[in-house]
């Protein structure tokens, strides 16, 4: 078990990539806390490990929510090992002036706004603690981005280059943190970046990544683990492209 007495929080953790996180840390012996907007799925996702994981509402883009998830978490077990700042958000697929204020200001407030309220909030813990790995979910995105995302793509760079500030200046307080860049996986999230879910889309993206298919949240979840166990313990500010060779 390479996670054994950890905690780890994993926000977006309902679906998708977050709860392929959610399975995986589990099996490997860490507490989990499961956040979400969606109450019920963050609740589902943490119930198989009983006592060793609960799920609550949280808006990771409202500062109340994370302190409130933050202290619950400490609360409950203590410290906080491992965040995995998962939850994301796009707009659908198109011409960039297409996209109204609004939802431009929704995905930068989930996709990196988020990351400042979970900084404040989870630093001073780990600080207090003498160690802790964060690790943002950035993309392949905001390294070779697709047409019709231009917004979400910013997004993705800021993610990206935010794990590395970080990195730098919270290594002298034991603090690693990187950042996870997957290509496109088959979550919920993907007909909105493909504009319109459809076979003839689905292999034009297919096509774009040299292994021959999508992400899974397995995928994911594997390159978390590898980061946030023993065997990252000197890499910090990495943005790790887990892409099947997309961004080559
Ligand atoms: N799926 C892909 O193709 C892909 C590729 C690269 C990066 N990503 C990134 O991976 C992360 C996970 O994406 P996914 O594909 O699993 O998406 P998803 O939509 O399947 O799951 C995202 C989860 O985050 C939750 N969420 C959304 N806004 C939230 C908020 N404000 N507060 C709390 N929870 C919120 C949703 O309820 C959902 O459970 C995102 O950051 C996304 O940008 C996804």
């Amino acid at each position: 078990m390479r996670l054994k007495d950890k905690v780890a929080i994993v926000t977006g953790g309902a679906q998708g990539f977050g709860l392929g996180i959610v399975e995986t840390f589990a099996k490997e012996g860490a507490k989990v806390v499961v956040l979400d907007l969606n109450e019920e799925g963050a609740k589902a996702a943490a119930k198989p490990y009983g006592r060793k994981a609960f799920g609550m509402k949280c808006d990771v883009s409202k500062a109340k929510d994370v302190q409130r998830a933050v202290a619950k978490a400490v609360e409950r077990f203590g410290k906080v090992d491992i965040l995995i700042n998962n939850a994301g958000t796009s707009h659908r697929n198109r011409p960039m002036l297409e996209v109204d204020e609004a939802t431009f200001d929704r995905v930068f407030d989930v996709n990196v706004k988020s990351i400042f309220h979970f900084a404040h909030a989870v630093v001073p813990v780990m600080r207090a603690n003498g160690s802790g790995v964060i690790i943002n979910v950035g993309s392949t995105a905001g390294l070779r981005p697709r047409p019709g995302l231009a917004w979400y793509n910013a997004s993705k760079g800021a993610v990206n280059l935010l794990s590395k500030s970080m990195a730098v200046e919270l290594a002298p307080d034991g603090i690693r943190v990187c950042a996870l860049a997957p290509v496109a996986g088959d979550t919920p999230l993907l007909g909105t970046f493909m504009g319109e879910d459809t076979p003839e889309m689905r292999k034009k993206f297919v096509a774009s990544i040299p292994m021959g298919r999508l992400s899974t949240p397995k995928d994911i979840a594997d390159a978390a683990l590898f980061l946030a166990a023993d065997p990252g313990h000197f890499l910090t500010g990495v943005v790790l492209e887990v892409d099947g060779g997309r961004c080559i």
